[in-house]
């Protein structure tokens, strides 16, 4: 007899960032710009109440949905920020936005099932969805500066479609979408036969214009998964808070998914985000200030290589276009880490849409920008040479 494992899990790989990532201990002078991560440090104020939340013993589990105290917190920071209003009863403590996605995924899917993913994206959900059985079903959305547009879903739904994902402020581009092709985009969804999940993680993280949440539109909201988190906002990556949101009945069921999986977040970190959406919530401003004068400084370098990327509004990355050069985003990566000691993500992780792109991620210091980018510069020197 042959053992065998799951034939969605004996297929999967480990993910194109860490891919490059994990080669960079073979390469120590290379200069990494590929982590998705807040170089900032978590608020004091945050440290300090997760501190006092194991000191004060709360080191228990906490309710499935997570503690009351922080889901009536996460009420009033999503209406007060965003304008979209849930109940804390319509509120899930996950651990992560990923594992929100994980488990919204694993309450809809059914094996045949389609999901829309509009492409550059995130490559997080694909594994998830795959493993339910179900099927991708990839917009490319560089024709339109990455913005998904109701035409270019209207063209591939079919009966099968269960739920599109979205992802704005996006990761790897840095595309948004405006107040007015959001209230577009919500409408037309609202219409649809088919639900709609928005990670907007990156939600904090604009430079102009303030993020617009589809959760702030009602006709949708009871077609909405609405996902967030503190990672980026509140530079916690590694204390795992996110939140899932959606109609009660849903919730309710998502919330039992969740319970199966892991019965509750994280329950001293739970405390530590009542601090976080409270006394710290507008943690990101300071952040934003430093990406800002990043992003404009790469683009100018960018610009100066006679190098094109996607228009950067929000997240923290730069999706350059390197199809001038012919060659593969993972070759351009491998060429760039190997010989020129500057790692960045081949776009093809981000969908095959990704094609043709590198992300730079520039979630660092000035001065590692810097050097990261005279060494791009030279490599690009000798590829037009
Ligand atoms: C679009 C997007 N969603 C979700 C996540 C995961 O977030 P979390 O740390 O909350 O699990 C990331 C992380 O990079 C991301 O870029």
């Amino acid at each position: 007899m042959s053992l065998t494992l799951n034939r969605y899990a004996e297929k999967l790989e480990v993910p194109g960032i860490r891919k490059f990532s994990n080669r960079i201990s073979e390469f120590p002078e290379a200069v990494n710009l590929t982590v998705g991560q807040p170089d900032f440090h978590t608020p004091a104020i945050v440290k300090q109440t997760f501190i006092d939340a194991v000191n004060d013993n709360y080191t228990t589990y906490s309710h499935n949905q997570g503690l009351p105290e922080l889901r009536r917190a996460v009420s009033q920071f999503m209406a007060d920020k965003y304008n979209a209003c849930y109940e804390s009863d319509c509120i899930l403590i996950t651990n992560g936005a990923s594992e929100a996605i994980d488990t919204v995924f694993r309450t809809l899917l059914e094996p045949g099932d389609e999901v829309i993913l509009p492409g550059p994206i995130y490559a997080g959900y694909i594994p998830v969805i795959e493993n339910m059985g179900a099927t991708v079903v990839l917009i490319d959305t560089t024709v339109n500066q990455c913005k998904v547009t109701p035409e270019m879903i209207e063209a591939v739904v079919t009966d099968k479609t269960k739920a599109i994902i979205l992802n704005y402020p996006n990761n790897p581009t840095g595309a948004i979408l405006s107040a007015d092709d959001t209230a577009a985009l919500a409408h037309y969804l609202a219409q649809q036969n088919f639900y709609t999940i928005s990670d907007e993680i990156y939600s904090e993280n604009t430079f102009g214009q303030p993020h617009v949440s589809f959760g702030s539109f009602p006709e949708l909201q009871e077609k909405l998964l609405l996902i967030n988190g503190l990672s980026k906002s509140h530079a916690m990556t590694g204390f795992r808070i996110g939140f899932c949101m959606g109609p009660a009945e849903l919730m309710a069921h998502i919330t039992i998914v969740h319970a199966y999986n892991c019965i509750c977040a994280n329950v001293p970190a739970q405390h530590a985000a009542i601090a976080a959406v409270t006394t710290a919530r507008d943690a990101a401003a300071v952040m934003n200030e430093a990406y800002i004068v990043r992003r404009n400084y790469c683009m100018e370098r960018l610009s100066a290589m006679n190098m094109r990327c996607i228009q950067p509004d929000g997240a923290f990355y730069l999706f350059i276009d390197i199809q001038p050069f012919a060659m593969t985003s993972f070759d351009f990566a491998n060429r760039a880490l190997e010989q020129y000691g500057v790692v960045i993500v081949p776009g093809s992780t981000f969908t095959a849409a990704g094609e043709g792109y590198v992300r730079l991620s520039y979630a660092y210091h000035q001065d590692v920008l810097a050097e990261g980018l005279n060494r791009l510069e030279a490599m690009v020197n000798d590829l037009t040479r």
